[in-house]
């Protein structure tokens, strides 16, 4: 296994995470470069990135705008190839593995713009890559479109509905549900409460939470809104100066020095999030 040496893993202190020692990465980011452009107008988004991610994690990325989250979460999808160095899954680069067998049998996405397929109705729209497949009858692709329409939370008589009637919360449950037609063990969520109010989000996260555990899923999310952050993170990932700077369990990272991470953490939206937890720390230290 590769040691990510420049990732300082901020250990100890309550809730920290550590994963087991033997575990092996699921997903591996190793001296990654990722550029643009050409000539004189070429950009280094990424440079000397490392990151591994461990089965059953729920690691959240967090870096300011234009950071390089999503372009992070492309590499890892395998629809961006490295500049340099590499990014697997299971050992496997990860532009091989969409290049091999169905990509979304191996990864789950739920995009930033979340958009869904204007044209088709919900049930459509989440049998879509089943589908594409071109493997099952119709019958079994609706079945099982179907089994994952009602395990993100939306009602048998949602299937028939067009996208442009849903509301923002379902138009998410029917993302996530696509995302997971394929039963792939790896879902990447790039702000997925983004755009919904704090009861929407609030359930939005019961529900990660729950298809979670029960899939087994690794989940790597970029959010930028903290209460996602803390009720669902195992491990928090701090990307800044283009690398990932920081990783630790949410609270141990919210301490490190850094002005994004004091900026991001400590302002008021960050104290509000943390209210419970410091609540919880001091009860535990009394
Ligand atoms: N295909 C592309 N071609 C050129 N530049 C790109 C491309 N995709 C992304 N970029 C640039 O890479 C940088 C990182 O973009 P990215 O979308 O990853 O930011 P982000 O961290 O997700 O930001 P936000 O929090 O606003 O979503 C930006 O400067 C963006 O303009
Ligand atoms: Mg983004």
């Amino acid at each position: 296994m590769t040691a990510n040496v420049q990732n300082r893993l901020i250990d100890g202190g309550v809730g920290g995470y550590q994963p087991p020692p033997d575990a092996r990465p699921l997903v591996q980011a190793t001296d990654l470069w990722t550029e643009f452009g050409a000539g004189e107008s070429r950009f280094a988004v990424h440079q000397d990135l490392n990151l591994d991610v461990y089965p059953g994690e729920i690691l959240t990325l967090v870096g300011g705008s234009g950071t390089g989250k999503t372009v992070l979460l492309r590499q890892i999808l395998g629809l961006l190839s490295p500049s340099r160095g590499t990014v697997s899954i299971s050992g496997r680069p990860s532009r091989e593995a969409i290049n091999g067998e169905l990509a979304a049998s191996r990864v789950g996405m739920l995009f930033q713009q979340g958009a869904l397929y204007s044209a088709f109705n919900v049930l459509d729209n989440i049998a879509f890559a089943l589908r594409e497949q071109g493997t099952l009858p119709d019958s079994v692709v609706r079945d099982a479109a179907m089994v994952k329409l009602q395990m993100a939370g939306l009602k048998p008589e949602h299937a028939t509905r067009m996208p442009a009637d849903l509301s923002g919360g379902m138009i998410k449950r029917v993302a996530l549900a696509r995302s997971l037609v394929m039963d792939p063990p790896l879902l990447l969520l790039d702000e997925p409460t983004a755009g919904l109010d704090p009861q929407g989000s609030d359930e939005f996260c019961d529900l990660l939470r729950e298809v979670h555990g029960e899939l087994g899923l690794t989940v790597i999310m970029v959010t930028h809104d903290l209460d996602t952050l803390f009720a669902l993170s195992t491990r928090v990932a701090v990307l800044a100066e283009k690398k990932v700077l920081v990783t630790g369990a949410p609270r141990d990272v919210a301490q490190a020095k850094h002005p994004f991470i004091e900026h991001f953490f400590q302002g008021e939206r960050g104290r509000r999030a943390m209210t419970p937890v410091q609540g919880g720390q001091a009860a535990e230290e009394s």
